[in-house]
């Protein structure tokens, strides 16, 4: 008796199978009332009543293992059935459709300000992110002593006094190598990353976008600048909002100025963004300085122009109302997929 409880035990425990026939094949064998484990059990009766109580015990430890061997089978075959079952695992279905990516809100602003100006005749022209001291400083009109030259400006990357290298600070220089090289009528935009060692915030990020115009021909005007001007802010942000020309001073144009427009987020009633003033600023503009022609071989008496300079984070932040700068840099794939092309 020993010997075939303990046989059976093997058996018992070393079953496999997955399949229902297969476990009903196991119900049959070691659980149901003709099965091996009953057998057993019935012929307790010939056993010498002084072993019967031994035996019972270990034919009920058999029963027990039987029992839970089957309850053990039973759950892998339901395991196994449901995951065959996933549509994952349906291996005649189509591949999943891969995630499609979306424009950077950079670039999708790029891009439509380049569109309201590729209507109006404006090309576009690229200029390297490394610069010398020239095409950024000196050629645009920027005394020696001019502040922006200094170091808490600029990224310098070599300290040679002759020609240094820098990081561009604005597109500005792109102007210069675009007249040095090619004779007016010039009408271009010019789009690029710039770079400026300022202290990173909500609002201000050492490297950023700017959008360059410059329009250079015969008896160009003030007025061709804000007609040029307003019919960008009209395109992009409607005809309802307002723009203004406040006095500034940039070296390299004369006159000139800062661009504002009405406050689009509080309707100009008011607003931290515009800090109350009901006006936003979005870029600086003016007349190309004579000096700064003839820096680049071009006759002022012949010729004189316009430029303009826009951050695309700013434009970008008043369109989509996006409260700080730094989104634009930091990956976050929720705020990214929030923006779709035009
Ligand atoms: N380059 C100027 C800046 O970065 C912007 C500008 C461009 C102003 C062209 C006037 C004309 O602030």
């Amino acid at each position: 008796m020993d010997k075939q409880i303990a046989s059976l035990q093997a058996a018992i425990t070393t079953y496999k199978g997955s399949t229902p026939e297969a476990i009903e094949n196991f119900r049959q064998q070691f659980i149901s009332k003709k099965g091996k484990v009953a057998a057993l059990f019935s012929s307790l009766k010939n056993i010498a009543p002084t072993e019967r109580k031994r035996f019972g015990q270990l034919l009920n430890k058999l029963r027990n293992t039987a029992q839970e061997k089957y309850t053990q089978l039973q759950e892998q075959e339901k395991t196994h059935r449901t995951a065959s079952l996933s549509p994952s695992k349906d291996t005649t279905l189509p591949p999943p459709p891969n995630a499609l990516g979306t424009h950077h809100p950079l670039a999708i602003m790029q891009q439509k300000i380049i569109h309201i100006f590729n209507h109006i005749g404006f090309g576009i022209e690229e200029g390297p992110e490394i610069e010398d001291d020239w095409h950024n400083f000196t050629a645009l009109n920027f005394l020696p002593e001019h502040p922006a030259r200094e170091m808490q400006d600029t990224f310098f990357l070599t300290s040679h006094t002759k020609n240094k290298k820098l990081l561009r600070t604005h597109t500005s220089s792109v102007q210069v190598r675009l007249m040095k090289s090619q004779s007016p009528p010039l009408r271009i935009l010019a789009p690029g990353r710039v770079f400026r060692n300022e202290a990173i915030s909500a609002r201000t990020y050492c490297m950023f976008h700017q959008i360059e115009g410059l329009y250079i021909d015969k008896e160009v005007s003030f007025l061709d600048l804000k007609e040029t001007i307003f019919y960008f802010v009209h395109t992009l942000f409607g005809e309802k909002t307002k723009t203004r020309f406040r006095p500034s001073f940039f070296p390299f144009t004369e006159p000139s100025a800062e661009v504002d427009i009405s406050c689009m987020l509080c309707k100009a009633t008011g607003c931290t963004v515009c800090k109350y003033t009901g006006w936003v600023e979005i870029g600086g503009a003016g007349m190309v300085d004579p000096k700064v022609l003839t820096n680049c071989d071009i006759n002022p008496d012949t010729y004189n122009g316009f430029a303009f300079g826009m951050g695309i984070e700013r434009i970008a932040m008043l369109y989509y109302q996006i409260p700080d700068v730094r989104l634009f840099t930091e990956n976050d794939i929720r705020f990214l997929e929030q923006f779709s092309c035009c």
